[in-house]
């Protein structure tokens, strides 16, 4: 892969998009590796977190790529949008908790790439927006759909109707991400995360994240059924005895098992 790092330490892996020179814009390049980067990860069932981040201290990912958009046809916008839809939904439905961890410019497709993770850490030197109209076109990745949920429908609305960029402390006072750190200190803060993630059971953690992303979708009453199915299945597995005998027992250092 030419446009994308992928790292893995003990649970944890790292994807990086590695395009600095174009601030990580995403071309069908770097969206094709990103895809085959992930179904790598998925793969690799030792990988508890992932953490995708951007290359370079300026920019995470600086939106898709628009020297190649621009001679689209509609039918091939339409191609891109749901190509870049269904590699961030992948992310979305990840199999295991995934953290955006956001070392500059989030815009456009670089906002609605963290937007598809679970849990956004920010540089306080991030800068965050859905700049499209300014650019003749709707956000083609999700952005009118996970901004709306995220920030409510009259934030998304400003921000994608002014087009305007946020700081990164204004994306914190409106919940778009969930910390931010100093650039040099952000690594290893979504690290640290992953890592205290990756400790606790890998299968309750992925039955509670399949639980919050279709319980947000539904009527309360049928998100708590999908809690109850996926609280029970929990109880198939080798780890809820583990664990509750670890409590039992008084054992403060858990190794779960993944089983
Ligand atoms: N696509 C293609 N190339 C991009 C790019 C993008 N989204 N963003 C930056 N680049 C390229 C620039 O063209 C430039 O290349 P050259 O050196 O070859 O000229 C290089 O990256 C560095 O960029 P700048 O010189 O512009 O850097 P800057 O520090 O002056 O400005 C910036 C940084 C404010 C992020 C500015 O680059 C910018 O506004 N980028 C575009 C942001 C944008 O509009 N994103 C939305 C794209 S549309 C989209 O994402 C649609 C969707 O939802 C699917």
């Amino acid at each position: 892969m030419e446009t994308i790092l992928l790292n893995t330490e003990g649970h944890v892996a790292t994807i990086t998009i590695n395009r600095p020179k174009a601030l990580n814009a995403l071309s069908t390049q770097v969206l094709s590796e990103l895809n085959t980067a992930l179904d790598e990860v998925n793969a690799n069932k030792d990988v508890y977190c992932l953490i995708i981040t951007g290359a370079g201290d300026k920019s995470f990912v600086a939106g898709a790529d628009i020297a190649e958009m621009k001679d689209k046809s509609a039918e091939e916008a339409a191609e891109y949008g749901a190509f870049g839809n269904e590699v961030f939904r992948k992310i979305e439905t990840f199999r295991c908790p995934v953290i955006a961890a956001i070392n500059g410019f989030a815009l456009g497709g670089g906002c609605e790439l963290a937007m598809s993770c679970d849990i956004r850490l920010a540089a306080d030197s991030a800068v965050f927006g859905q700049p499209e109209v300014g650019l003749g076109i709707t956000p083609g990745f999700g952005g009118t759909q996970r901004l709306a949920r995220l920030v409510g429908a009259g934030i998304a609305k400003e921000m994608i109707f002014t087009a305007r960029n946020i700081k990164a402390d204004r994306a914190f006072a409106i919940g778009l991400v969930n910390a931010l750190y100093p650039l040099d200190e952000l690594m290893n803060q979504a690290l640290k995360m992953a890592n205290g993630i990756a400790k606790n059971a890998p299968i309750a953690v992925a039955n509670a994240k399949r639980a919050i992303n279709e319980g947000t979708q539904v009527d309360i009453d049928s998100g708590i059924k999908t809690e109850v199915k996926e609280f029970a299945d929990c109880f198939n597995s080798e780890d809820q005895t583990y664990g509750m005998t670890c409590f039992l027992e008084k054992v403060k250092e858990k190794n779960f098992s993944n089983k």
